[in-house]
């Protein structure tokens, strides 16, 4: 039987997994997300085209493969029903492409209200959310309240609307805070989005999947934020809510940790992070500047500036550890060509002491990295194609994180477009 092969983000999202995911793309039969919601964006750019998507799967541009959205997203008709008009130029008969696991949750208008309400209270301790409802809705997944796709199927499905808006309305009054909103525009707006996303085919999601394994079909899960927001084993509290990790393909798609194979990790040649929260190799001067301005280093759905520093290895170390990393990616390496200096953090010292584990809390005062230094690369690398071509010191940074991590690197990527990347064919 095939196994399911996982590609996730190794840092603090944002790596580029859309990208490596359309040019993986042609590989496979099915594309399917695992978690996560409208809080990503990947980024997609071929023919002179750049599409933004948020929940459905990176395969959707490419003929004759199938996208699966698993049991383990939460997804917001009003995002999908946008997302949607805004494709339907350039993907025909979607509802032949796309299929949705009935357990999926939807986020209902007034989860996005109550992240926004708990959000403002936090006052400076607040996490950076998206506000895109994310949290609210996975705690009432978890609190067994949730409201899911193949609830949309059934007689009384409006009913369990009002009572799960009811409840949400009596939260909202709890909050210190006070938060404007029109619930007719909200509702009408969510109402005809409803009814867009039921022109998708809803499907018992584990069954889809194991048929589809029985089938022989190749399937790419498609992992959402990165590793350092996963729930369990990321930088908590400043984290997203759901599994980001490889484990998270297992319980978002009802497949068992025997069934999946590759695991290709993805992370760029430095590190960002958007939102609040440790991040030991941020940088504050003008290479932070640079990184930013050169990477284009803006959320892709909500246009905030991404914090920007050096590549992380103890960070990184963890991410391939816990994931069971076979392959790696290497993203945006073309941004760092032209820094006077480049440096990685091979360990932490902490109160003296250096480690190379990830500890506990990252967010402690006394925490500082160690670093190691490369000679730089003023090569312009957007134009290469082929590893052969990479400039020297470019081609030892690589081998510095092979040997650190004790993973290949099998495909870097040296610009947005499909066509900017060097793959080494497995
Ligand atoms: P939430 O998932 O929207 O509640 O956000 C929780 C934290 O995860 C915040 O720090 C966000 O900035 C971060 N986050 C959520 N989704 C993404 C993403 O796709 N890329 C980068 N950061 C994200």
């Amino acid at each position: 039987m095939n196994k399911v092969d996982v590609l996730l983000g190794l840092q603090w999202g944002d790596e580029g997994k859309g990208k490596v995911v359309d040019f993986l793309a042609p590989g496979y039969d099915v594309i399917a997300r695992f978690q996560g919601g409208p809080n990503a964006g990947h980024t997609l750019v071929f023919e002179g085209n750049k599409f933004v998507l948020h929940t459905i799967p990176s395969g959707i541009f490419r003929k004759g493969i199938h996208n699966f959205i698993g049991q383990g997203v939460v997804l917001d008709p009003v995002v999908f029903a946008k997302e949607l008009a805004l494709i339907s130029n350039s993907v025909e008969r979607i509802d032949k492409r796309l299929h949705i696991a009935k357990g999926v949750h939807l986020i209902l208008p007034t989860h996005r209200l109550l992240d926004a309400a708990s959000e403002t209270s936090k006052g400076k301790a607040k996490i950076g959310s998206t506000l895109k409802g994310i949290g609210p809705a996975y705690m009432d997944k978890t609190g067994r309240n949730g409201f899911r796709a193949g609830d949309l199927l059934t007689a009384d499905w409006k009913e369990k609307y009002e009572q799960l808006k009811r409840k949400h309305l009596h939260l909202l009054q709890n909050f210190d805070v006070k938060i404007d909103f029109n619930m007719p525009e909200l509702e009408e707006e969510f109402f005809d989005a409803v009814e867009v996303l039921k022109s998708i085919p809803f499907v018992n999601g584990v069954s889809y999947m194991q048929n589809a394994l029985k089938e022989g079909k190749r399937i790419l899960a498609e992992g959402a934020q990165g590793t350092l927001l996963d729930i369990n084993s990321g930088t908590y509290p400043f984290v997203t809510s759901s599994t980001t990790t490889a484990a998270g393909a297992c319980i978002g798609l009802g497949i068992a940790p025997s069934q999946i194979g590759e695991v290709t990790g993805i992370t760029k040649a430095y590190t960002t992070r958007v939102g609040s929260g440790p991040f030991p190799t941020e940088l504050f001067d003008d290479t932070a500047a640079y990184l930013a301005e050169k990477g284009n280093e803006y959320g892709a759905t909500t246009g905030r500036p991404r914090r920007c520093g050096w590549l992380d290895m103890t960070a990184l170390r963890y991410a391939v550890k816990i994931n069971g990393v076979s392959k790696l990616c290497l993203m945006k390496a073309d941004v760092m060509s032209g820094l006077p200096e480049i440096k990685a953090a091979t360990a932490y010292e902490i109160d003296g002491q250096i480690t190379e584990d990830m500890p506990f809390d990252l967010n402690i005062k006394n925490l500082k990295p160690v670093y190691t230094s490369f000679e730089p690369w003023n090569e312009d690398l957007s134009r290469i194609r082929k590893f052969e071509d990479f400039p020297p010191s470019f081609v030892r940074y690589i081998q510095f994180i092979e040997q650190n991590t004790g993973v290949r690197v099998s495909l870097v990527s040296t610009g947005p477009d499909r066509e900017q990347t060097v793959f080494s064919g497995s």
